[in-house]
């Protein structure tokens, strides 16, 4: 018989209970599958906990930065345009940069800080050319951007921020929540995230405008979704005309009612998740700061810990690939940075861009980072095994 591999320490863990069952079985006596009150109601929700006026729940995270950079296009005033310049970090997940590509901007890479694995701000001036309309930031693993920062650049040269916090709910910069601080914010509720609705995403707005543009794009584009007066067209009045008449060129990145369903019972249970993440952070932190060996991503004010990230450094510089596959017999889950350079990775081809410095850091954690899991159970036991197979790895390399 094929032996199956129990895993030890995992990457990602169910945080489904009877609750979410429940909740689906709901919807299924509801006999209403598609978009309508469950998602309502989600959103509505996660306006008021993350203090934002809109949030347009979507199908993914992916979905949730297309829409950010389509909805820029439609703007009343100050749209973009093909052409026009986009600042981005050189480590991310590939959807933080596609929907830039494919709507004819030019993505501009800035190195990361290998302290806070995020963009690094001291950089970002030097790569604001006249073209410049946005800093897309991206609060990587959970750790927020120093909005403060970012937020200075933006005032000066009068640029747009947004932000990929696909890997951050619930972090904090300063009392507020990533996600909020920008133009719009973007989430995922993917298995792996910090709230999971099978497949799902969000985006955070307090612009009308922007909202309504999002839930025309959301739909196929058709004004149905929108209020009599509105910032797109006004409504004639007449159901039969105005239910299918298009206005703008959208998709259909609609989440079922089954997504919204379990989003509002994980959103209950967010803040025991954050805290139960934070206690695992601690322990963590506790054993890996500080080691000759390695360093550990730094916290920037409240990260809501999407995993915990080792940069080898010392004697294990160089020495990642020996140290997986040893993480791996030992059954300990890893996983890149994110998608380490992504300048690196074969897409890049296909993406127009330009890079505005050395990738110097970026290049460094592609060849000598990695993460493990974190989640909201207890873990303890896993991170002490983490601990005790790298202590050993390192005293007999
Ligand atoms: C930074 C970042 N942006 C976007 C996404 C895409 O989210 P989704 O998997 O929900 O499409 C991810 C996925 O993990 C991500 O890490």
């Amino acid at each position: 018989m094929k032996s199956i591999k129990k895993v030890l320490y995992p990457l990602t863990a169910d945080s489904w209970s009877n609750e979410e069952l429940n909740s689906i079985n709901k919807v299924i006596k509801s006999n209403r599958f598609t978009m309508g009150p469950e998602v309502n109601k989600f959103e509505e929700a996660f306006s008021k906990h993350f203090k934002t006026k809109y949030s347009v729940m979507v199908n993914s995270g992916s979905s949730a930065n297309l829409l950010m950079i389509a909805s820029l296009f439609y703007l009343n005033k100050n749209k973009l345009k093909p052409g026009d310049e986009i600042i981005v970090p050189a480590v991310s997940w590939g959807t933080t940069y596609f929907p830039i590509s494919q709507y004819g901007l030019k993505a501009v890479f800035v190195d990361i800080s290998l302290n806070t694995l995020n963009i690094d701000e001291n950089l970002v001036e030097k790569a604001i050319t006249k073209k410049t309309k946005a800093i897309f930031v991206v609060n990587l693993l959970g750790n927020p951007v120093n909005f403060k920062k970012i937020n200075q650049l933006a005032n000066k040269y009068n640029l747009i921020v947004l932000e990929d916090n696909c890997e951050s709910l619930g972090a904090m910069y300063k009392n507020k929540y990533t996600g909020t601080f920008g133009l719009m914010g973007s989430f995922s509720f993917f298995f792996s995230h910090h709230i999971q609705t099978i497949e799902g995403g969000m985006i955070c707005t307090n612009n009308k405008n922007l909202y309504e543009i999002m839930i025309s794009l959301r739909a196929h584009g058709w004004l149905r979704d929108l209020p009599k007066k509105n910032s797109i067209l006004s409504k004639s009045g007449n159901s039969f005309k105005d239910s299918f008449k298009f206005v703008l060129p959208g998709y259909n990145l609609r989440p079922s009612e089954i997504n919204g369903s379990i989003g509002l019972v994980q959103l209950k249970k967010v803040k025991s998740f954050l805290k139960q993440r934070e206690k695992n952070a601690k322990i963590f932190k506790s054993l890996f700061d500080n080691l000759p060996y390695c360093s550990i991503q730094k916290e920037n004010y409240k990260s809501s810990w999407f995993g915990f990230a080792i940069i080898l450094k010392g004697k294990l510089a160089n020495k990642r690939d020996k140290l997986i596959k040893i993480l791996n017999e030992k059954k300990i889950e890893t996983r890149p940075i994110v998608a380490g350079n992504f300048l690196i990775n074969p897409v890049i081809k296909f993406i127009n861009h330009r890079k505005s410095s050395s990738m110097k850091n970026a290049n460094y954690i592609h060849k000598n980072g990695f993460f493990v899991g974190n989640d909201h159970r207890i873990l303890k036991r896993e991170i002490l095994l983490l601990s005790k197979v790298m202590n050993e790895f390192a005293k007999n390399v």
